[in-house]
């Protein structure tokens, strides 16, 4: 199933929130380098209850690395990374677990034999009994999780499937469901929605915003500008490791936000050469030719340049 590395979890319990209204997490000036690669530089970010940040970017950009970070994965080597007001230095993501930052990777760590309940709670199973007679709480484990999806408002005809049974957008939603269940109060989602179709994409957006209303605050990684709009309130983009935009939802249109990702400046010059009709002309035969070797000008070139 889901979520967060290690095998066993945080315990359950409804997000507590600690260290006031300020933001639950805090980058300031966060810097990554591996070696002689630098990957991310001077990342200021702010995650906070009941919002939903988006962090957009290119493939390379940097955003795994970011939230590899907030995930406790990777130290920063420059900056500092604060939770509720705080600074950290996290060494394992079972401490940024045991804090309430919860990550759930793209590729699932589901098995995919094991019914949907057992997928909920692998890793921190429950039990009952005590000594030789102590096995698996079976019954309680069902009715927990059968409540919990019913309460996200998931509706899967029999949690007794196994879970490969399930769509992709049912395997991310029971994913945030168990996050949530154990005590997220960050979630952090890389990609939920990038393998996914259209319908299944809409499945995953809508609990997201569920996330959110249950009072979590939400970094939602994606390239796709269409679906960070439809549930961001804050808009980060990367580019080369560095952030290149960041923005409340009242401060930009989609327009705005999928001009930025297309790459911004340098889209606004390609469209002007363009426009200009100073595409390199293709030879069919002999490729691109070089500005020397091109022919005098057709008269219906003449007259696009004006
Ligand atoms: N463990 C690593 N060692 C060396 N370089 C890395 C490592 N992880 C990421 N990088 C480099 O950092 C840059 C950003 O990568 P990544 O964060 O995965 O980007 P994204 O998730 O936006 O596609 C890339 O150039 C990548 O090659
Ligand atoms: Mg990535």
């Amino acid at each position: 199933m889901a979520t967060t590395t290690g095998t066993t979890q945080a315990k359950p319990g409804p997000p507590v929130e600690e260290g006031g209204s300020g933001p639950i997490v805090e980058l300031r000036g966060v810097g990554k380098s591996f070696g002689n690669i630098r990957a991310l530089s001077g990342v200021d970010l702010k995650v906070s209850t009941g919002e939903v940040t988006c962090i957009l970017g290119d493939n390379g950009a940097g955003k795994s690395t970011l939230i590899k970070i907030i995930a406790g994965l990777h130290e920063p080597t420059s900056g500092e990374y604060r939770v509720d007001g705080r600074p950290v230095k996290f060494s394992s993501p079972r401490e940024a677990l045991n804090r309430g930052i919860a990550t759930v990777y793209q590729d699932l760590a589901i098995v995919q034999l094991m019914p949907v309940w057992r997928n909920f709670f692998l890793g921190s199973e429950l039990s009952t009994g005590a000594g030789p007679f102590r096995r698996l709480d079976v019954k309680r484990m069902r009715a927990i999780c059968d409540e919990e999806l019913q309460k996200m408002g998931i509706d899967l005809p029999n949690i007794d499937l196994p879970v490969q049974n399930l769509s992709g957008g049912q395997k991310q939603v029971l994913a945030i469901a168990r996050a949530i269940y154990f005590g997220a109060r960050v979630l952090i989602l890389d990609e939920p929605t990038a393998a996914l179709g259209v319908k299944q994409s809409g499945v995953v957006l809508k609990y997201i915003n569920a996330a959110r209303d249950a009072g979590l605050g939400v970094i939602f990684i994606t390239h796709n500008p269409h679906h960070a709009f439809m549930v961001g309130d804050h808009f980060v983009v990367i580019k080369l490791g560095e952030m290149e935009f960041d923005a409340p939802r009242s401060e930009l249109s989609l327009q705005d936000l999928t001009h930025h990702m297309a790459g911004g400046a340098e889209l606004d010059a390609l469209e002007h050469e363009l426009e200009r009709g100073q595409v390199p002309e293709v030879d069919p035969l002999h490729g691109v030719k070089s500005k020397e070797s091109v022919e005098p000008e057709l008269p219906h070139q003449a007259e696009r340049k004006g």
